[in-house]
């Protein structure tokens, strides 16, 4: 699998935020079970975090209205393939079943599963390390993130102990789940989901030869609209991902979107456990960097909603945020797309390899109405994620009607 090459040049300032350490109010969000119910109708919109009857330990409760995001979409994929009667199709049910956090790992249990780091298991490199696929007793086929801790990761204080169990407990349809985390010696080792079928970038490049059609970018934009929503309410804290991006996007079988490396820039920071200050870095890839953020140090969950709107820019053209070979005026592809937007002009932006039809014209230019207000230079002008996925789901609801 090879990783992207142009956007993956990452920032890295040292910072202090302001930021309470104390984790024991992190409850998680819960669900209303009329909510749950309504979900399977429509496309679904999380609830405000103070509806609850449903706690988080009820995970229909959250593949529910997951499943329900995916309307038409499989059926679209499986007639005629008789592929996946299950959501992720029948590649990797045991990476379904399994629970996220619920297995403590040992060195030992690695080596086994990864056939001691062997090359044949390499599946991906990025900036945290090496990946491999692995495969656990139980029979879980799982990626094994390999990475030596940096001079940012000292030690590992209380708070930062309890942030991986966070992550460990968050389950979502969308979200790439944390199976286990381990440091042993100079080694950090992640067990995460093993994701099939490669990243939204490969996707979005046609490495495998297929072109992704409008209506897959649209479904992709929703589930990680999704996802991201759902990490943005999960907390008194919201988490905020602060690394999205294509790469980062992994696509089952189905072309269900998940979610990875959520969180991960904030455990790679320096904790000062027990402190109410939390020295920690600008982590982020270059072109999909909040600009205010880059600017105040002040990360706030609008940071992802930039990022976030970098991304439906790059769904639509096909484009990576940075393309360093254009000329001067198209190389930043969401300063070029929003200004032929704006100049009523989008529709020489859409991915050349895209059908031109009326559906998919009036979807792009709905779409960059959205990625607009994401792009906002100010984070009080940007919209809520929540928002951004209500958004988004309205626009696939015309779109069907339209392309029949
Ligand atoms: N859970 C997973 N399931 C399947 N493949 C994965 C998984 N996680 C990562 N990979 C593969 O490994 C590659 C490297 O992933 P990794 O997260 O280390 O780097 P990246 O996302 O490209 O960059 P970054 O380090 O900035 O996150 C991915 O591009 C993907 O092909
Ligand atoms: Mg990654």
């Amino acid at each position: 699998m090879t990783r992207s090459t142009t956007s993956s040049t990452y920032f890295s300032t040292t910072t202090t935020t302001s930021h309470k350490s104390n984790n024991s109010g992190r409850n998680p969000v819960k669900i209303a079970a009329k909510t749950v119910a309504d979900a399977f109708v429509s496309c679904f919109t999380p609830p405000e975090p103070k509806s609850s009857i449903t706690s988080f330990g009820d995970s229909d409760s959250f593949k529910a209205p997951s499943v329900a995001s995916d309307g038409g979409r499989e059926k679209r994929r499986n007639s005629g393939s008789g592929r996946g009667r299950s959501i992720y199709g029948s590649e990797n049910n045991l990476t379904h079943t399994k629970e996220a956090g619920s297995v403590k790992f040992t060195m030992e249990d690695i080596y086994k599963a990864t056939k001691n780091f062997s090359q044949s298991l390499k599946i991906g490199q990025g900036d945290f390390g090496i990946v491999y696929k692995g495969r656990l007793e139980d029979g879980t086929v799982v990626a094994i993130k390999r990475s030596k801790k940096t001079i940012h990761d000292k030690h590992s204080g209380a708070e930062f102990q309890s942030e991986v169990r966070t992550l460990e407990k968050i389950e979502h349809l969308n979200l790439v789940k944390l199976y286990g985390y381990l440091e042993h010696g100079e080694e950090r080792i992640l067990v995460v989901e093993y994701v099939p079928n490669g990243t939204l970038r490969e996707h979005l490049d046609s490495v495998n030869g297929n072109v992704l059609d409008f209506a897959s970018r649209l479904d992709i934009g929703i589930d990680v609209g999704h996802a991201i929503t759902y990490l943005h309410m999960y907390t008194d804290h919201p988490i905020i991902h602060r690394d999205i991006k294509s790469s980062n996007i992994l696509l089952t079988k189905n072309l269900r979107a998940k979610v990875a490396d959520f969180g991960f820039a904030r455990l790679a920071a320096d904790t000062e456990s027990g402190a109410t200050h939390v020295s920690t870095q600008i982590k982020g890839t270059a072109g999909y960097l909040d600009p205010e953020y880059l600017s105040t140090y002040q990360l706030t969950e609008k940071s992802d909603v930039y990022s976030f709107g970098v991304l439906l820019v790059e769904l639509v053209t096909g484009r990576r945020p940075i393309e360093p070979k254009k000329e001067i005026k198209e190389r930043i592809t969401a300063r070029w797309a929003m200004k032929n937007f704006t100049n009523g002009d989008a529709i020489f932006t859409l991915d050349p390899r895209l059908e031109r039809s009326a559906a998919n014209s009036l979807a792009m230019e709905k779409i960059y109405e959205l990625a607009l207000q994401c792009l906002a230079p100010h984070r009080h002008n940007r919209p809520t994620m929540r928002k951004c996925a209500e958004i988004l789901c309205s626009i696939r609801k015309d779109y069907r009607e339209l392309a029949g």
